[in-house]
């Protein structure tokens, strides 16, 4: 089973957007997947409450990984792990020996660009990182391309010797996507077609696993 772990001490940069998206890419190309939902505040398992009530969109199985120990069914092929916000320390360290995949998304924000100054550090501080155990990429979200602030991001990024996958434009069928329990690529192809090209590189990222 390939474990990939969305995860970054700050809150609202898009753990959860980037675990439900990829869910719904691997699911609807054949694949068993599981969401696991590390965070107390469910958002992953209220995502996959709304699917529900869809007819022809593949099953995702569901575990509330917030207490105790959980695990995925057997023959599941990919579990996306969604980590709550605010972790740091022995509870990073957990996380990650759980994960061959890393991916840490960031926003074009300054607060954000420096608390991810701090938790970067913290993620290289890790055995698992540095003996190679987890792979980590990263992912710029909610991206509006041609701003200074987007390329203050790219410029802050490009000093770590980490892969920046893709950039994530800000976009509406993301909110879409997370109200109906849908992942964008579920959604009419021509309103999404520019969002849906952003997710190629991290798919081939994850493919070379
Ligand atoms: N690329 C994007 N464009 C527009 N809205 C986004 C994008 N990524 C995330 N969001 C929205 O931002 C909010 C926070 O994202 P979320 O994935 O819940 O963050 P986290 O899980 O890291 O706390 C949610 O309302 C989500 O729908
Ligand atoms: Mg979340």
């Amino acid at each position: 089973m390939q474990t990939i772990l969305c995860m970054n001490a700050k809150g609202g940069c898009g753990k959860t957007t980037i675990a439900t998206n990829l869910a719904t890419w691997f699911a609807d190309d054949g694949k068993r997947v599981a969401v696991m939902d590390f965070d107390p505040q469910r958002s992953s398992l209220d995502w996959l409450g709304a699917r529900d009530d869809y007819e022809g969109v593949p099953d995702i199985e569901g575990i509330d990984a917030a207490h105790g120990d959980a695990r995925a069914a057997h023959g599941t092929d990919l579990a996306l792990l969604d980590a709550p916000s605010g972790i740091y320390g022995g509870e990073v360290t957990q996380l990650l020996r759980r994960a061959d995949t890393l991916l840490v998304p960031v926003l074009p924000s300054p607060i954000d660009m420096r608390a991810a100054t701090r938790f970067i550090a913290e993620l290289l501080k890790s055995g698992r990182i540095s003996r190679g155990q987890t792979r980590i990429g990263l992912i710029a979200n909610r991206v509006r391309e041609n701003t200074r602030i987007y390329h203050a991001l790219e410029d802050f990024l490009a000093e770590y010797d980490i892969p920046l996958l893709t950039h994530l434009r800000e976009s509406q069928n993301y909110i879409r996507a997370a109200e109906t329990g849908l992942g964008i690529f579920e959604l009419a192809p021509s309103q999404v077609a520019p969002d849906v090209v952003q997710w190629d590189p991290v798919v081939a990222w994850l493919a070379r696993g």
